[in-house]
């Protein structure tokens, strides 16, 4: 029998979404089909067959230059094999994921941890995990539909999406972002009885704008007002933590004070996975509660056998995020030198305001057109006119790739008369 070729199924039953009037209405600003890249990202990138400077890479530390990892994920995929090809709960964990999870346990401070195959999935797991009701056959049974949730209005969308539909209002408050008192205000009015499940999260350092959250302060409130916290410390997790760098004070109270942390992979790390690191008992129970683990695929072994390598190495040569956060300050200091203002934090990533919406696209295409890639959040991802540059300094940037791009924000800002 012959197979002739069809034509793929048509789309006009989904005409009622009006996804092709979204797109016509957006394509102005945004880029609705991603650019192809060939070859590695790095300090540069070959997107749609032209090589740029990259100042949008979120794994920044050029690692394959200190750290083999390449080799460490050919010896995973190796001894491991490439797939679990089965979920934790019936067929189990490889034992990459068995050292990784310790491994992020002790560099969290915490006693346990579960990983997940994105830190996306790791927040939704624990927000459904600390709301959720079951009962099981033994008799056994968890009723957590009372829990109440109070975020930062700025964390990340995976946050967000878990709270979704858990009744904003009643089970879920949002405090102003980085705003201590307002939380302490929100958990005064919610503290009515001994037995209130209250949850804060708030981020460590925000990716929506580079600040690092007032964690001392949230972490007063919580213990004030007998909150469990989880701190969400995708951006910070390995970069801040030692006496010498920035937010020691901060990355000090995560490890000693705050219930739960969350981290991402996909940063310092430069691979892809995330985990959840907490109090044993309540890890032990996400492997039923938070779903996002029991019914997905786990990070690839050798993902997860890279990835403790990679941490234990960062672990023991401090000097490659020291450099990066040098490198990092240098090129803040001289933006700064240049006139230009940057928000006011002292992390690694760098945003530099531009207001106006049109101004800031003009200006990540003209940043294409001369080699750069730039990016920029607009409307709607920041307020209307309150456009910014965001970059991320990679420990591989050359100092000609830098002053390149001095040079060239400096013209631009020129050209539009700021
Ligand atoms: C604060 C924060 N939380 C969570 C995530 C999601 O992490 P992942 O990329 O591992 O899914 C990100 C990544 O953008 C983030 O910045």
């Amino acid at each position: 029998m012959t197979t002739s070729r069809t034509a793929p199924p048509s789309v006009d039953r989904l005409a009622p979404w009006a996804f092709a009037e979204f797109v016509e209405a957006n394509t102005h600003d945004t880029a609705y089909r991603p650019p192809v890249v060939d070859g590695p990202v790095g300090p540069t990138i070959v997107q749609g067959g032209r090589e740029l400077v990259n100042f949008a890479s979120i794994s920044f530390l050029d690692l394959e230059r200190h750290i083999p990892v390449r080799r460490h994920f050919a010896e995973g995929a190796h001894a491991h094999g490439l797939s679990t090809s089965g979920s934790r709960m019936t067929q189990g964990i490889c034992r990459p994921h068995q050292v990784l999870e310790e491994t992020i346990a002790r560099r969290t401070g915490k006693e346990r941890a579960i990983s997940f195959a994105t830190g996306l999935l790791a927040n939704i797991g624990f927000v459904t995990a600390m709301s959720s009701s079951a009962h099981f056959d033994t008799g056994i049974e968890v009723r957590n539909h009372d829990t109440v949730f109070i975020a930062d209005r700025d964390v990340h969308w995976s946050v967000w999406k878990g709270l979704e539909g858990l009744g904003y209002g009643r089970n879920v408050h949002a405090f102003r972002h980085n705003d201590a008192a307002d939380l302490a205000r929100i958990l005064n009015r919610l503290q009515t009885g001994e037995n209130r499940k209250i949850v804060v999260i708030a981020e460590s350092i925000y990716s929506a704008d580079g600040t690092m959250g007032p964690i001392v302060e949230i972490l007063d409130a919580c213990d004030r007002y007998g909150a469990i916290s989880m701190i969400d410390d995708a951006n910070g997790f390995m970069v801040y933590g030692p006496e010498n760098r920035p937010y020691a004070r901060e990355a000090t109270a995560i490890r000693e004070r705050a219930d739960f942390v969350m981290v991402s992979l996909s940063k310092a790390i430069g691979l892809e996975g995330g985990a959840i690191a907490g109090p044993a008992a309540a890890i032990d129970a996400f492997e039923l509660l938070s779903g996002t683990s029991m019914f997905t695929a786990a990070i690839q072994p050798p993902t997860a056998y890279a990835a403790e390598r990679t941490i234990e190495a960062l672990a023991v040569q401090p000097a490659i995020v020291d450099d990066y956060l040098a490198h990092a300050a240098r090129l803040r200091e001289q933006i700064h030198a240049s006139g230009t203002a940057t928000t006011p934090t002292d992390s690694y990533m760098l945003s530099v305001p531009i207001g106006n919406d049109a101004a800031a696209l003009q200006m990540r295409e003209w940043f294409v057109e001369d080699g750069y890639l730039v990016p920029v959040f607009s409307y709607p991802a920041v307020t209307r006119n309150q456009a910014l540059l965001r970059l991320f300094p990679h420990a591989g940037h050359t100092e000609e790739q830098m002053d390149g791009f001095l040079r060239t924000l400096v013209a631009y800002r020129r050209r539009l008369g700021m």
